[in-house]
């Protein structure tokens, strides 16, 4: 029972933050009378909620990404003629796997996943995965299609050579831990394994450094690196 109560709370709570229902952002302009009906017709219909995302946000440009998808009911009712559909970026070519699925039926409170592998083209870039459709049947006994988006997804695509920057910057704080302590000798030792060449670089270094005491030193330096550049 309560076990219950927390899943269809989470539900909820997936439901109000990650999914924009686009007749749902019609409907804002119109009168009061629609919401009565609405709510009543909502009481009875599937609802999607569409998640997309890939694991690491950072990624490698020339490799396989895996992109996720994790399509959620959270209605009150099975929806039938479940359609996705997606659309790359760009810079991204489609390796493995589908744009395009029909998944049939999702039961309430069920999950459905598929997965595509991209490669991206072009590195050193910022790239949002762009949102996917779902349309489906919401209700029992109708032929009317809802619909509703994924989330999106921004992604840092590095070159190759960045990536090498990063495992040695990586490498550079696990030898040091003893002797590297002042921004000046975060400075050297950059300057010895050649690293932090582009601010893009660096922003990513500063973003992932947030997390620790160890890592917001290393996000100082690198400010003070980015000041002597
Ligand atoms: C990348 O994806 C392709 C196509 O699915 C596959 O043949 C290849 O083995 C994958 N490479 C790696 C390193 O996983």
């Amino acid at each position: 029972m309560r076990r219950d109560l927390i899943s269809g709370l989470l539900a909820l709570l997936i439901a109000s933050s990650l999914m924009l229902s686009p007749i749902r952002a019609e409907e804002e302009g119109v009168a009061d009378a629609v919401e009565e009906d609405d709510e009543y017709a909502d009481a009875q219909r599937a609802f999607l909620v569409v998640r997309k995302f890939v694991k690491d946000d950072v990624v490698v440009q020339g490799k396989n990404v895996t992109v996720d998808i994790d399509i959620y009911n959270s209605g009150v009712s099975t929806a039938d003629a479940v359609k996705y559909v997606d659309a790359l970026p760009a810079e991204a070519t489609l390796l493995e796997g589908s744009l395009t699925v029909d998944l049939g039926k999702v039961t309430v409170g069920s999950h459905v996943k598929h997965t595509y592998v991209i490669v991206f083209n072009t590195g050193a870039t910022g790239v949002t995965l762009p949102s996917a459709k779902v349309t489906y049947i919401a209700e029992p006994d109708s032929t009317e299609t809802a619909e509703g988006e994924s989330t999106a997804m921004k992604l840092y695509v590095m070159t190759p050579v960045q990536q090498l920057q990063r495992y040695a910057l990586q490498a550079g704080v696990y030898a040091s831990l003893g002797f590297a302590r002042t921004p000046a000798d975060w400075r050297n030792l950059a300057i010895l394994i050649g690293t932090v060449s582009t601010a893009l670089g660096a922003n990513w270094m500063v973003k992932k450094a947030k997390a620790s005491s160890v890592n917001r030193k290393r996000a100082a330096a690198l400010r003070e690196l980015e000041k002597d550049e």
